[in-house]
């Protein structure tokens, strides 16, 4: 093969360059990104000023990130490969609970609260009871498990986005379980909202005639020792947005009944189990 480019030979000459003490796993990713993006470019026959727009989109994408946002997390989760490496990588046993997406706005460290707490601190939206047990794949309770929660508030923001306005640690909090494996917290019917789409990322899912909303959903991280970390949400299954979650969420086993009930000012009550994987498995 000839040293110099040329249209038939393009990535096989750009690998060629590689060194020869290159770590291997190194090698075979970027080899296969050089192949895939020279077949890319090659398949659509990317034009000058197509390259372009392309440059200035992956420009101004990191001209966005701040310690604050992550335009370049928002575009993967937007082109589904935030879902498909977590895909590949937590293949779980029949029965499991599955992982979803983390998203930008979990918070180190927020409060511990005692079983039955409620994490709503700003007095908006519909009181809901979040119950149910964790338990392993067969059934028994696992004690110990932190349950770390967070989710919007009635208006679609998370307290992070709204600092001032909403009170500090509004909707969040962690819960230990006990001996029964079981967790129980109010908090309130969350309420979908679209991801930021004041950037390039927003921009384009205007242009591919895409909304940037997420339907309603909880979030929680349930660690134990001994088990796989557990990174996922319940769903509220009557949301608008169910069958078109921008950043590709939504699994069928994580839809969680939301029981309308009237308990004191409690409304809603969302029973979900969670059933860790053992981290060997
Ligand atoms: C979230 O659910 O918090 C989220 C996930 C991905 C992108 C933006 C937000
Ligand atoms: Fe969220």
């Amino acid at each position: 093969m000839s040293l110099y480019f040329s249209e038939e030979h393009s990535a096989e000459t750009v690998n060629a360059r590689m060194g020869a003490d290159v770590d291997p796993r190194l090698k075979t990713v970027m080899a296969a990104l050089v192949r895939h993006l020279h077949a890319f470019v090659k398949e659509v026959h990317l034009t000058q000023a197509e390259w372009e727009v392309a440059i200035d989109f992956l420009t101004k994408t990191g001209q966005i990130c701040s310690g604050e946002r992550q335009e370049y997390i928002l575009l993967s989760d937007t082109l589904g490969v935030s879902m498909l490496v977590d895909a590949i990588n937590h293949r779980r046993p029949p029965g499991a609970t599955e992982n979803t997406v983390f998203g930008p706005f979990h918070v180190a460290g927020a409060p511990e609260r005692a079983m039955g707490d409620c994490i709503s601190l700003d007095g908006k939206g519909e009181r809901c009871l979040f119950e149910g047990r964790v338990i392993d794949l067969h059934g028994e309770p696992i004690q110990g498990a932190r349950i770390d929660v967070w989710s919007d508030n009635s208006e679609g923001f998370y307290d992070v986005q709204q600092p001032g306005v909403q009170p500090k640690w509004n909707n969040r909090g962690i819960f230990t379980t006990g001996a029964d494996g079981g967790y129980r917290f109010i908090g309130i019917k969350p309420v979908s909202y679209p991801i930021p789409d004041d950037g390039p990322v927003g921009q384009m899912l205007g242009h591919l005639g895409r909304h940037p909303f997420r339907p309603a959903h909880m979030h929680f991280l349930v660690t134990a020792p001994g088990f796989q970390k557990l990174v996922t949400h319940t769903f509220v299954g009557d949301d608008k947005y169910i069958g078109s979650d921008t950043v590709f969420g939504v699994k069928q086993t994580l839809v969680a009944p939301f029981e309308h009930v009237r308990d004191g000012d409690i409304v809603w009550r969302s029973p979900f189990d969670f059933v860790l994987t053992p981290a060997a498995a």
